[in-house]
């Protein structure tokens, strides 16, 4: 699986970090390189085109607080972007959500929850079914 990561210059610090600490799965860096003021809707679109386009099955986005670059790349159909504010989330993002993007703040989230949320949702699978036709809907909004 291709994982790709990004983040504004809120989230660089947590960025890197994850980088880091999951060397081993060389994430697909789609910037920004430094703590210089970007704009995160830059980072969401470049985000959803990498990940609508196949280039990576998953991705990886953070800002401050992770809430303006879900709403970004939300706006691309067929992206489903969640929030991972609890372990809870963490799993329903997965089973229920089938998320597409997970997101974190680098603001607002310790790093070893995070990385704790990113292992959870790993580890659970889609449950499809009703979950499905909720999935299905979504798309049917514009
Ligand atoms: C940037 O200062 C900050 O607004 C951004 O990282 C994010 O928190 C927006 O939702």
């Amino acid at each position: 699986m291709k994982i790709a990561i990004a983040s504004d210059h809120g989230g660089f610090e947590l960025k890197e970090a994850l980088k880091k600490h999951y060397a081993a799965l060389d994430l697909l860096d789609l910037g920004t390189y430094s703590t210089d003021s970007v704009d995160y809707p830059d980072y969401a679109h470049k985000m959803a085109h990498t990940i609508l386009s196949g280039q990576a099955d998953l991705g990886i986005l953070v800002c401050g607080t992770g809430i303006g670059i879900s709403i970004a790349a939300n706006r691309h159909k067929g992206i489903r972007a969640a929030l991972l504010y609890s372990d809870e989330a963490a799993k329903m993002a997965k089973a229920h959500n089938n998320a597409n993007i997970i997101v974190f703040g680098g603001r607002t989230m310790a790093f070893d929850d995070v990385i704790k949320r990113i292992d959870i949702f790993m580890q659970t699978a889609y449950e499809g079914g009703r979950h499905q036709q909720r999935l299905d809907k979504i798309e049917e909004t514009e």
